[in-house]
């Protein structure tokens, strides 16, 4: 695990900006895997500054999003697909048909459904660059505690602590889902690489145990412990539980000279 610690979460958007821009101009094919939640909202801004202002082009990207809630309409406000649209897709020169997310509705069987996203995957050739994020209790996409390591795109019931977490983005009133069909976290760990983001005190924990902890079900996040290629950027509040701070600061400088002289990846 390659762990960067900057200083704020600007900084933490930045850096994973650069490792989006370096992949789409580097591949000519790039599939990129994508999150939703507060966390890379600033990534996704700071990808359509650099569309705008230095032509950065997304027509040849191809992108799976890493979940959406169970039985909700494309144009639902509260649809991770209408959070995509607003948040990137509307914004930069990407073909809607290049972009995937997970959905099943009511009367469609989330086994099939779950299968047929992963088939799409495996069409594209894989997924180049997962982004994740991480929920307060360690997850990843929607791949609550409990999940197995071995798990696929799957329809997941969310826990108590997620929504609650994700109430505050509901009106009061307002019908907020309780199952999500989501990556399995095999899915995640097929991606070339990994790029996790995570800010602020709240997410200290979960990120301590996802580097630290031992490899659990309780922690999803910690089967990234297994990936070949999972780089994990952390503003300072987010990586103050850690113990070992001082090391990845100092490793950090050392790898910087090598991405400086031979590219990120
Ligand atoms: C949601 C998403 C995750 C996301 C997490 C954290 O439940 N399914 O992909 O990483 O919550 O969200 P936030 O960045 O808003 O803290």
């Amino acid at each position: 695990m390659q762990v960067i610690i900057l200083e704020n979460p600007d900084e933490v958007a930045e850096h994973a900006s650069q490792w989006v821009i370096e992949f789409i101009s580097k591949k000519a094919k790039p599939v990129l895997g994508l999150a939703t939640g507060s966390t890379p909202i600033n990534l996704y801004k700071k990808l359509v500054k650099s569309h705008q202002e230095f032509d950065i082009d997304f027509s040849h990207v191809t992108t799976f999003n890493l979940d959406e809630y169970h039985n909700i309409n494309a144009n639902n406000e509260q649809s991770y697909r209408t959070f995509m649209t607003k948040n990137l897709f509307d914004k930069v020169n990407i073909n809607d048909k290049n972009t995937h997310l997970p959905t099943c509705h009511q009367d469609e069987n989330p086994r099939q459904q779950g299968f047929v996203f992963e088939e799409k995957i495996k069409k594209a050739g894989g997924i180049d660059l997962q982004i994740l994020g991480i929920g307060a209790n360690g997850h990843i996409g929607f791949n609550e505690p409990s999940s197995s390591f071995a798990s696929r795109t799957r329809l997941k019931t969310l826990t108590k602590q997620t929504l609650e977490d994700n109430s505050r983005l509901f009106k009061t009133g307002e019908y907020q889902p309780t199952m999500a069909m989501t990556m399995g976290i095999s899915t995640i760990l097929d991606a070339q690489y990994v790029l996790l983001m995570a800010t602020g005190k709240n997410k200290a924990n979960a990120v301590n145990e996802m580097i630290s902890g031992p490899l659990s079900a309780k922690c999803p996040a910690s089967a990234l412990q297994l990936h070949e290629h999972a780089i994990v950027i952390l503003d300072k509040e987010a990586a103050s539980k850690l113990p070992d701070q001082d090391y990845y600061l100092w490793a950090n400088t050392e790898h910087q000279k090598i991405n400086q002289a031979y590219g990120l990846f």
